[in-house]
């Protein structure tokens, strides 16, 4: 694992989220909707992982579209323009095509006409890994402000037919403005990790350059996403618990300073694990996984423009942001609000 601290190129100055925006479609779909697609029941659902539905996106809705009304809205709450953004980072596994990036999309929606624009992808880790990619930058003091979106339509790559995994995606987008500021508030620590050597147990084999697409590859149904839910849970709790504790030491604080935990979303037992483990009561973590369900890059920027708008998370609070995805990835990012 890595933890990147401080080195700031003006010392003591932080990057701080100082707007936050979110979209999801308005198209719910519920349990007792997909009772009628595939061998599955609400209660299974319900009890293990917690979701009871989630949002998707029209056919004519593309993963530029939500993460461009998460980025306005993150922008109006930041009080900062369009124009003034000098980076443009979104974190996805559906883009809209494989170029060009889903970020020059955005760029010409909401017209940030001065930023650097790429994608990043790390799976459900995609977003806190960007946000620490352009705090990098705004560390370095080469640019002054930058906008990091989580936006996923999961349902284009999703096996309607599938139901170990069709019960728990969604789609959706959130969104932050990132700047460097002097002062108490901000970033305190961020720790990421990858292991590739388990790649085979959370995927979408075909449709890259190892298996392009053919006719077999979408017969086969190749170009859905795979899971091995189990295993993918073991892991996750283990990289989610580990990097949330060393994000915490790294900054010389306990989990008893920690007033909001925004997890990712992907199911409430592997969030009651990390609890847990960290031994914190509930009402510290921000669940909304049973509205959503599994958002991927969407999920951490989501659920914290919610917990910020509903009132949870104030000016001085410690606030950790943890994730875990396919590749493996994680993260886990500490601020101070
Ligand atoms: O975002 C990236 C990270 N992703 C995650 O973190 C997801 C991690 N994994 C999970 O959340 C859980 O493993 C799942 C929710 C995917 C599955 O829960 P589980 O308790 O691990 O169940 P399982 O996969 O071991 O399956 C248990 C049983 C199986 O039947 P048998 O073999 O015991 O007869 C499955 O076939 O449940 C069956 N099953 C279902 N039954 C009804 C699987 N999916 C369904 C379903 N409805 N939708």
């Amino acid at each position: 694992m890595n933890t990147t601290n401080q080195t700031a190129a003006v010392p003591g100055r932080r990057v701080a989220i100082v707007g936050t925006g979110s979209y999801a479609p308005e198209r719910v779909l519920t349990n007792a909707e997909l009772e009628k697609m595939v061998d599955t029941t609400d209660e299974w659902i319900v009890t293990r992982s917690g979701i009871r539905e989630r949002h998707i996106a029209r056919a004519d809705e593309a993963t530029s579209d939500m993460a461009s009304e998460a980025a306005l809205r993150a922008l109006e709450s930041a009080g900062v323009k369009a124009e003034e953004l000098d980076l443009l980072i979104v974190a996805t596994v559906t883009p809209d095509m494989p170029f060009p990036n889903t970020a020059c999309f955005v760029q010409k929606r909401i017209g940030a006409k001065h930023a650097t624009c790429f994608d990043l992808e790390a799976a459900c880790s995609g977003f806190l890994f960007a946000v620490d990619t352009a705090r990098q930058y705004l560390l370095a003091g080469t640019i002054k402000t930058a906008l990091v979106i989580g936006a996923e339509k999961l349902s284009s790559v999703t096996d309607w037919q599938d139901r170990g995994t069709c019960v728990l995606f969604g789609d959706g987008a959130g969104a932050v403005v990132l700047r460097a500021v002097d002062g108490e508030r901000g970033i305190l620590a961020t720790v990421t990790g990858s292991d590739g050597s388990l790649t085979e147990l959370l995927n979408i084999p075909a449709g890259g350059s190892r298996t392009p697409t053919t006719h077999e590859t979408v017969d086969q149904r190749l170009h859905y996403m795979k899971m091995v839910g189990r295993e993918v849970f073991k892991h996750a709790v283990r990289s989610m618990g580990e990097a949330a504790g060393r994000a915490l030491e790294q900054c010389g604080l306990t989990v008893n300073d920690v007033a909001c935990v925004i997890p990712h979303q992907a199911n409430i037992r592997i969030i009651e694990a990390i609890r847990d483990r960290l031994g914190l009561p509930p009402e510290r973590f921000f669940v909304n996984l049973d509205r959503y369900g599994n958002t991927s890059a969407a999920s951490v920027p989501l659920a914290l423009d919610q917990a910020v708008r509903a009132g949870r998370i104030k000016a001085g609070d410690v606030v950790v942001l943890v994730a875990f995805g396919g590749g493996f990835t994680w993260a886990a990012t500490v601020m101070r609000w």
